[in-house]
């Protein structure tokens, strides 16, 4: 059974298409990224999954139910996690605070102790490698730590999708290689799976992603195997602005 299903979606804005009959399945504990150039569609395809917008056609299925019309609050309990491209923390709060809210508003909402979520935050303080910071204000961690209590606080969801939105933009390419040996573990320990969106960071595409979907000008180009995906003329020809050179 697939985790996620995107049947046919379809998204204007006034006359503009900006997702064109779009499909896709996620399985559980998949790696995905989706990448394009701008204006691809990608964020219109993050909020349509998340449900931030409906689509004006097409269906997402998740785990078997149809969940098209189903308002972004609903979705969180059956399993969404997500993280923002701007971490949004309660900066006056605490690290270990900030991590319990995932867990009293993510799939175990409702079920646990407000004692239950902060020993939940402590876990994924301590898988985050952020236990020397939990006691401290969120506000006073740097943009490195502050993503990685973003990734404790979307984990603390307990989610079975994740999707991620623009996390590395903007990283050094040695705290890329860490968060993406960290989503690896995540995947291997959770069965999480993971969507993220990466514009320009192809050094976390290629270490993190098990599959690619290529979009360009709102429709899917190509859905491929990474290495596959990204050795294929037309991507190429999508990132380059021209046909890829022959000779080679
Ligand atoms: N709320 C909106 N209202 C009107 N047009 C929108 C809206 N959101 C997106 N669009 C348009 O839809 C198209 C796809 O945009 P989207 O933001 O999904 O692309 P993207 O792939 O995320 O691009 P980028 O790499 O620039 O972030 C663009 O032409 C954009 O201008
Ligand atoms: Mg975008």
């Amino acid at each position: 059974m697939a985790l996620l299903k995107l049947e046919n979606i379809t998204k204007t804005f006034g006359g503009l298409m900006a997702l064109n009959d779009v499909s896709l399945e996620i399985e559980h504990g998949e790696l995905i990224a989706i990448v394009g150039p701008n204006g691809a569609g990608k964020t219109t395809l993050f909020n349509i999954i998340s449900g931030v917008y409906r689509p004006d056609k097409g269906k997402i299925i998740f785990e078997e139910r149809d969940i098209t019309r189903m308002p972004a609050y609903k979705r969180a309990p059956l399993g969404f996690g997500r993280t923002f491209q701007i971490p949004r923390p309660f900066n006056s709060a605490t690290v270990r605070e900030n991590v319990a809210v995932g867990a009293m508003f993510g799939s175990l909402a409702g079920k646990v102790s407000v004692d239950d979520s902060l020993e939940i935050a402590d876990r994924y303080i301590e898988l985050v490698g952020l236990e020397a910071h939990k006691d401290k204000e969120a506000g006073s961690l740097t943009p490195v730590e502050k993503k990685m209590m973003e990734m404790a606080r979307a984990l603390a969801m307990k989610p079975k999708l994740l999707l991620m939105d623009e996390a590395m933009a903007g990283m050094h390419p040695k705290d890329i290689d860490e968060m993406v040996r960290f989503l690896k573990k995540i995947k291997e320990k959770e069965n999480i799976a993971v969507v993220s969106m990466v514009e320009h960071v192809m050094r976390a595409v290629v270490g993190l992603a098990e599959r690619v979907m290529v979009m360009h000008q709102g429709s899917k180009l190509v859905d491929a195997k990474t290495e596959e995906a990204l050795t294929e003329p037309r991507v190429i020809e999508v990132y380059l602005g021209r046909p890829p050179d022959e000779s080679k």
